[in-house]
């Protein structure tokens, strides 16, 4: 179970932020990542990415501090700054930053929105497996999770959403849906006319679309975001978004909620105190990272490419059983373990609860000290999968898949489960 210790100095990986830390560094950090687990396993699981901050966050942080520039957030200049990102990017050219409300984070953001456009009890439709906090923030507002799971090939299956949009009006009057785009955990990045037909069936049913596009920044080589609010018949619908992902800011709090021309009155009844939560430096941090921070994001884009080919190699070599798709976007790696055999589609637990360990990710914990998030979590169709982030080092990551091959080999058979039990 070796990992080098050296990060990589050459040229092309001077570029690469993801070769620039050693474990060791890594094992200093004290967020949930790195103490959640003993020192000897290997984390990865939740999306934090194994780097150092760009330097241009470095030096705006930096600023403030000398400054004492530490009062309450401002959000002008992050509005302006997604703005000038989202128009670079992708093209968004009539965003507008004063149909924007700054909130302490997306899921937060969410859960304002939700607030804006539904009433408790109202439908809120997911399309699983997909983040698990989707569950467990709807449900904590007091909305009820309706799924339309994905179909085989991980996309939306527009039948499966036509279904849930029409079981979400009978559960209440105003129903929304939770559009993960692109989608966690599957690395999915929906294409424009994937996107038209969400629109056109929200529009058909009555029901509210809010697209999370946090990892929209993190579109690999090959892949093209639409941001959803770019698409015809989006109008009324919002987009809630921050830095955090792309430039690995999860710590320093503030995203943005975006309303389409339609949802502008809806979205300036979000509540002041909303804006109370989210912090000066953290606006300060999601505003450099968009202004400034693109040549470190190219690199980082550049870098995840790399590792995901060496994932597919590496499991080739290793775990050749396991299912693997080439994310499009993000850092996430969705594996299906089923062949195994390890899994039950009832572990349990809720969808929602990420500290539930179970299946194979519990096999991979135990015999493989290496930390993934258990595909139950993620709802209906993620029971026997795993979720691996490989936002690391090639070092770390090749260690993680090599001790992951030979746990599966030594591993002894599962228990027969008896489909009718
Ligand atoms: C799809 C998605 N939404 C939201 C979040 C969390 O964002 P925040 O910390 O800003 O609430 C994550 C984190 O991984 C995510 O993957």
């Amino acid at each position: 179970m070796s990992c080098p210790t050296r990060s990589d100095s050459s040229p092309a990986a001077t570029r690469n932020p993801l070769t620039q830390l050693t474990l060791e560094q890594l094992r200093r950090r004290t967020s949930v990542k790195w103490r959640t687990f003993a020192p000897d396993v290997l984390p990865l699981w939740v999306a934090e990415m194994d780097v150092h901050l760009a330097p241009a966050v470095v030096d705006a942080l930096h600023r403030a501090i000398e400054l004492g520039d530490t009062g309450y957030a401002n959000p002008t200049a992050y509005a302006e700054a997604f703005g000038e990102f989202a128009a670079q990017r992708w093209g968004w050219t009539d965003f507008h930053p004063g149909r924007t409300a700054v909130v302490p984070d997306v899921m937060l953001g969410i859960v304002e929105v939700l607030r804006l456009v539904t009433d408790p009890g109202d439908a809120v439709v997911v399309c699983s497996p997909v983040y698990p906090p989707f569950y467990a923030f709807v449900t904590h507002a007091g909305r009820r999770v309706v799924e339309a799971p994905l179909g085989a090939d991980l996309r939306m299956d527009p039948a499966a959403l036509d279904e849930a949009f029409r079981r979400a009006r009978d559960h209440g009057s105003r129903p929304a849906f939770l559009l993960c785009n692109p989608h966690n955990p599957t690395g999915v990045v929906p294409h424009r006319a994937e996107l038209e037909v969400v629109a056109d069936l929200a529009g058909r049913h009555g029901v509210r679309v809010i697209a999370d596009e946090i990892h929209a920044p993190l579109a690999l080589p090959g892949a093209a975001v639409t941001p959803y609010l770019t698409v015809a018949g989006s109008q009324d619908a919002f987009a809630v978004t921050s830095a955090s992902k792309a430039w690995n800011l999860a710590g320093l709090k503030a995203a943005l909620a975006v309303a389409g021309p339609h949802a502008a009155a809806d979205l300036a009844r979000m509540p002041e105190e909303v804006s109370h939560g989210p912090s000066h430096l953290g606006v300060i941090a999601h505003t450099a990272a968009l202004r400034m921070g693109g040549e470190w994001l190219d690199g980082l884009l550049d870098g995840l490419h790399t590792n995901r080919t060496l994932l597919e190699e590496l499991l080739a070599d290793h775990l050749p059983t396991v299912g693997y798709r080439r994310p499009e976007s993000t850092y996430l790696a969705w594996l299906d373990c089923r062949p195994f055999g390890l899994h039950t589609d009832r572990p349990g637990g809720e969808p929602g609860v990420v500290s539930e360990v179970a299946g194979p990710a519990k096999m991979f914990l135990d015999r493989a000290r290496v930390a993934l998030s258990s595909g139950h979590a993620f709802g209906t169709g993620g029971a026997g999968f795993v979720r691996l982030n490989f936002a690391t080092s090639p070092a770390i990551l090749t260690d993680a898949v090599v001790r992951m091959g030979r746990a599966a080999r030594d591993a002894p058979s599962p228990p027969r489960v008896d489909p009718d039990s």
